[in-house]
């Protein structure tokens, strides 16, 4: 989704400088055209020419340079933009910005642009926290600027607080979803179960599967990024939380149950990519259960069927992950669940199925025809099921 989009990369003169440089690069590797902005104070702690060798785009500086090539309209980046992101923005530079000052090309592109703008504050914590900083920030949000709270950790004072730069990835999610938000999903609510549940035997020992979360995660993300309102309702899983998401934390199939029919009200679709254990154990022991008591017979007994049961007038789509006869089983899944659609998953294929990166499923809908995908990132087939989720949404409106 960044393929083509015209970013502009503010950079103003803070120790995280360095981070947009790797930013620049991610932007531009993922096909954005990325024209960078830097202020007198940046040139402090790098070179343009950083920022010109990875972006393939001479770097902008000065509002008044006579040199041909850096000879730019001053205002022709903020109509040119779809996104203006400034990383790292000081406090200095909110605090122009709050006040309408225009004293440089980046502060003058971004009183001049109609395009969403994007602050990734970092700072030491005590300029954060001042009441100053505060109140520019509050404005800059009433305004519709959008701001990256900045993460806790180690500062380059050498102290910890917050005040760092996020992650390259938690800003370029930022920017997808900010991208996103005329999407094809714009004013849609989604659901999505991710992770794989976790069935108590003790207080210390689980009944669980491989599910990683990545699948249903992607789909989360690909639906926030065409502007969905999104809820993920989660199963403990290693992974980052998503931002701009809604997160619901469960870890079995009872407490998912619950969080689904609390979630689904006034929802347009539900996805269901979680591996929802199909059996529990009738009596969960109060205590650790000690091996010497010699070999242990659990009875178990089925849980919800969370998907067969849930009732509203939303788009369900499951998942079926199967072993073997993918198509029928995934068909008996459609019509005993009521499902509009059913994302058949072969978990024996490589590279596809629980923890991998890529999927190989097949599209089932209600007609019972197989639209085979190939194999392809679990983000790419999200983004499938999600083409099939907007045609459907046209052709049966929520009520
Ligand atoms: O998380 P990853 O590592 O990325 O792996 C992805 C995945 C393999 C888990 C995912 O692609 C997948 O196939 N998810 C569904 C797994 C599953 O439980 O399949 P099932 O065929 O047993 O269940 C069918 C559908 O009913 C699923 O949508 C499931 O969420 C739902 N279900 C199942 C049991 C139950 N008690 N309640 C349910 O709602």
């Amino acid at each position: 989704m960044l393929t083509g989009k015209t970013i502009v990369l503010g950079v103003t003169g803070g120790i995280a400088v360095y981070k947009a440089a790797d930013l620049a690069s991610k932007l531009t590797q993922a096909g954005a055209v990325v024209r960078v902005i830097m202020t007198k104070n940046a040139l402090e702690f790098v070179t343009p020419l950083t920022f010109e060798a990875l972006t393939s785009n001479s770097v902008i500086i000065d509002m008044f340079d006579t040199d041909a090539e850096h000879r730019i309209n001053h205002i022709a980046l903020s109509e040119i933009a779809d996104v203006i992101v400034i990383v790292p923005a000081t406090a200095n530079v909110m605090a122009k910005i709050t006040g309408g000052l225009a004293d440089d090309m980046l502060t003058t592109t971004v009183l001049a642009t109609h395009a969403p703008v994007i602050f990734a504050p970092a700072m030491h914590t005590a300029m954060w926290e001042n009441p100053v900083t505060r109140e520019n920030s509050a404005k800059l949000v009433n305004r519709g600027y959008y701001i990256i709270e900045p993460a806790v950790g180690r500062l380059a004072s050498g102290g910890l607080g917050q005040g760092r730069l996020p992650e390259t990835e938690v800003i370029i999610s930022h920017i997808k979803m900010v991208l996103g938000q005329k999407g094809d999903l714009a004013g849609k609510r989604i659901v999505v179960t991710a992770g794989g549940t976790h069935e108590p035997i003790d207080p210390v020992r689980v009944i669980s599967n491989r599910s990683s979360g990545k699948m249903g995660y992607a789909l989360a993300e690909a639906a926030r990024d065409r502007g969905a309102e999104v809820t993920l309702i989660t199963t403990p899983t290693a992974l980052n939380r998503p931002v701009g998401i809604r997160i619901s934390e469960v870890e079995t199939a009872v407490q998912m149950q619950k969080e689904v029919a609390k979630a689904v009200i006034d929802t347009h679709a539900l996805i269901m990519a979680a591996a929802v254990a199909d059996y529990q154990v009738a009596e969960t022991s109060v205590n650790k259960i000690k091996k010497e008591r010699g070999d242990l017979t659990l009875k178990l007994v089925h849980t919800p069927d969370i998907l067969a049961e849930v009732k509203g007038t939303f788009l369900k789509i499951g998942f079926a992950a199967e072993s073997q006869d993918l198509i029928a089983n995934a068909r008996k899944k459609v019509k005993n669940k009521k499902l509009d659609l059913v994302v058949a998953n072969d978990i024996t294929e490589e590279h596809s199925g629980f923890g991998a990166d890529t999927n190989k499923v097949v599209l089932i809908g209600k007609d019972g025809m197989p639209e085979n995908l190939a194999v392809m990132s679990k983000r790419a087939v999200a983004d499938r099921i999600l083409d099939r989720v907007v045609r459907l949404l046209v052709d049966q409106p929520k009520a």
